[in-house]
């Protein structure tokens, strides 16, 4: 699996945590910034990654804001992204369950990095189920296609 990673000014510490999770996992990661707490727009870190995930070169993406809203709002502009906000892991199970997110975002002003940990961990594992939830992602993909 190849999973990116990026974050705004908000999530930097967060997501130098998630590398080192990802390193001991050897998971295989990029990091697509940003690399200093040099305030940035959101909404620019958030296509950036979501695009790249669109276009197939990675199989998720994981993106930080300080609350995890702002990117999650952007994200799921892209089409083909389902980004889900989690900060616990029963939800970030369920988005990849039921939801078959690609994306996940995390709030690095939210939750700690053992809470956030977990939930990547079980995001990273967890498979989607197809079936009955198959049919209500069709429904999104043709609703994108409006
Ligand atoms: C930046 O201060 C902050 O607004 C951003 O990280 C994020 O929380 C937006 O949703």
């Amino acid at each position: 699996m190849r999973v990116a990673v990026a974050c705004d000014h908000g999530g930097l510490n967060l997501k130098q945590e998630i590398i080192k999770l990802l390193e001991q996992k050897g998971i295989e990661y990029e990091d697509l910034g940003t690399f200093s707490e040099e305030p940035v727009d959101y909404p620019d870190i958030a296509f950036n990654l979501a695009e790249a995930v669109a276009r197939g070169e990675y199989d998720r993406g994981i993106i930080i804001c300080g609350t995890g809203i702002g990117v999650s709002i952007a994200a799921n502009k892209v089409k083909g992204i389902r980004a889900a906000l989690c900060h616990d892991v029963y939800s970030a199970r369920m988005s990849r369950l039921h939801n078959d997110a690609n994306v996940l975002a995390l709030g690095g002003r939210v939750i700690g990095p053992g809470l956030a940990r977990e939930i990547v961990e079980e995001w990273l594992k967890a498979e989607f189920e197809g079936g009955r939830h198959q049919r209500r992602i069709d429904k999104i993909s043709s609703y994108e296609k409006k």
